[in-house]
């Protein structure tokens, strides 16, 4: 269940471990946390704690084959440092030894339950330093196998930065209609469910995907939002919308304000589908556009020019529009208003230069403006404790038709 908890006073160690843990993190990060949270050492309790705090806390069937990692690792580590392992932890090990068999791995069909828990600073101008004072826990089923689903059926680290970006910049998409392409788990869209959305739409094209995310969102239903508005049942949606077959009339019917998409751009052979499923949503001929008079020129109160964009991604050799953001900068991205035109966010991870060069030019062609805003519009760091995700490697996008 999604849980959205005050927290009083409890120690950043602390939350980070129990974080750590229920997200399913890799063994190793998890010792880390214990180990600082002990001062140095997995002491008895620490041990207690992470008995109490974390194992009994993910006590479900479909979570004992990472547990067992877990256990072996945490153990090794205890005795390798001549301290005593409680009982509980051996006996628990042998549970996990009996009850997983490594032929279930192999198929590679098996699931997981992870638990993320957004944690709020205080004070969001001092994300760094300031003490949590609440969090949002989204629970997700998710495969161990990265391909399965189509990739849909895991969580890729494009979807983890595109969550804190809905979640530290809600007014950006409240009462918006968003549609997000590729979900995947659609830990997105529980996100802009969180965000006074006045309509969520998670679509993909692969059907054991769909059919994941769709349980995944049973899971987080909740009755209030991140704001405090009592939200209605059912305000997210899931759809079947394979790129290469939505038609154009079928496009145009969703009519969403805001498009998202998470780790989308990789594979070529995809991309002039996912571009036209882009140019599509975004064109909205029939509107009555205050912006720019339909000119193609860029709107007087920005200056916009074509520049070698180098990123922390790597030496990008990609061309993208730079927008100089004038007065608010957030004001700037509370679109689209009235009349205004949709816009895309697209998170991304560039693995394969040419892929995303390919992206690029598919893009230009259909006339669609790419902007890297991953500087200006920087989101919190909500999952601190999340060490297998690499904020820095993800780029964020803003997509408009010209
Ligand atoms: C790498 S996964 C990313 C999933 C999710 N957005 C995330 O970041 O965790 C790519 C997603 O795009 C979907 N996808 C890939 N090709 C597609 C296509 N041609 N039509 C619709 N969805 C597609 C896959 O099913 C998968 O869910």
């Amino acid at each position: 269940m999604e849980k959205e908890e005050e927290i009083e006073e409890c120690s950043t160690a602390c939350f980070h471990l129990v974080s750590a843990f229920l997200a399913c993190e890799p063994p190793d990060f998890v010792i880390s946390f214990a180990r600082d949270f002990g001062g140095g050492f997995i002491t008895e309790r620490v041990q207690s704690f992470l008995w109490n705090e974390c194992i009994n806390k993910s006590d479900v069937k479909c979570n004992l084959p990472y547990l067992k990692r877990f256990l072996k690792k945490l153990i090794v580590e205890i005795e390798s440092n001549g301290d005593v392992v409680l009982d509980e932890l051996y006996e628990k090990y042998i549970f996990c030894l009996a009850s997983v068999k490594d032929d279930d791995l192999a198929k590679g069909n098996t699931r997981m339950l992870r638990r993320f828990s957004f944690l709020f600073p205080k004070d969001c101008s001092q994300a760094s330093s300031c003490q949590i004072f609440r969090k949002l826990e989204v629970a997700l089923q998710c495969s161990l196998n990265m391909l399965e689903g189509d990739t849909g059926c895991s969580i890729w680290p494009s979807s983890l930065f595109l969550s804190e970006f809905v979640l530290s910049f809600p007014e950006v998409f409240s009462s918006k209609s968003c549609l997000e392409v590729g979900s995947g788990v659609g830990l997105v869209g529980v996100c802009l469910a969180q965000a006074n959305c006045s309509k969520v739409t998670l679509t993909d094209g692969n059907l054991s995907t769909l059919a994941n995310m769709k349980l995944n969102l049973e899971l987080n239903q909740q009755a209030t939002d991140v704001l405090g508005h009592t939200r209605q049942p059912n305000t997210v949606q899931c759809l079947h919308l394979p790129w290469a077959s939505a038609t154009e009339n079928e496009l145009r019917e969703l009519m969403p304000d805001i498009i998202l998409g998470a780790d989308v751009i990789y594979d070529p052979l995809c991309l002039p589908h996912l571009v036209r499923v882009l140019k599509i949503l975004l064109k909205r001929e029939h509107l009555n556009l205050h912006l720019n008079n339909g000119s193609k020129d860029c709107p007087p109160d920005r200056r916009c020019f074509k520049s070698k964009e180098t990123s922390s991604a790597g030496d990008l050799d990609v061309y993208v529009r730079k927008e100089k953001i004038y007065g608010n900068p957030h004001a700037d991205h509370l679109s689209p208003g009235l009349g205004q035109r949709p816009v895309a966010y697209i998170a991304s991870v560039i693995r394969s230069i040419d892929t995303f060069n390919c992206f690029l030019s598919l893009a230009e062609r259909e006339n669609l403006i790419v902007s890297d805003i991953t500087e200006t519009m920087k989101p919190l760091d909500l999952l601190p404790y999340v060490k297998s995700y690499q904020r820095s490697s993800v780029r964020m996008f803003k997509i408009s038709y010209l």
